[in-house]
């Protein structure tokens, strides 16, 4: 089952290259846009609860500011240790809002 809930405004979204922190009922997330892209992840590091939207991007994943494990954007698995992983929310656009599905732990992307 869904849940699509307004994240933030698209003029909100992080530029390309970046990541910032956006909150959706009351849930913390990391917005990142790579590659035209944007994708969202649970905000908080598995391992010691670092600020991913404080981090930054390197290939294709988020680096945690605390200690640098580094997150698929797409899937939100941990290169190392293997079997950390982050929940991926679906994202989508409706006018110049974006909107995240809470329910669904599919990655997902949407570029514009
Ligand atoms: S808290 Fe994220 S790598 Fe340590």
């Amino acid at each position: 089952m869904s849940h699509w809930v307004p994240l933030c405004r698209l003029r909100d979204a992080p530029a390309e290259g970046e990541v910032v922190e956006a909150e959706a009922e009351g849930r913390s997330i990391c917005l990142a846009r790579h590659n035209g892209a944007l994708s969202a992840l649970d905000n908080w590091c598995p391992h010691r609860q670092g600020p991913l939207g404080q981090g930054w991007i390197e290939g294709g994943a988020v680096l945690c500011p605390w200690h640098a494990w580094a997150f698929d954007l797409q899937t939100g698995v941990a290169a190392l240790p293997e079997r950390a992983t982050v929940d991926v929310f679906p994202l989508r656009l409706e006018a110049e809002d974006v909107l995240i599905d809470l329910q669904s732990g599919e990655p997902a992307e949407v570029t514009r």
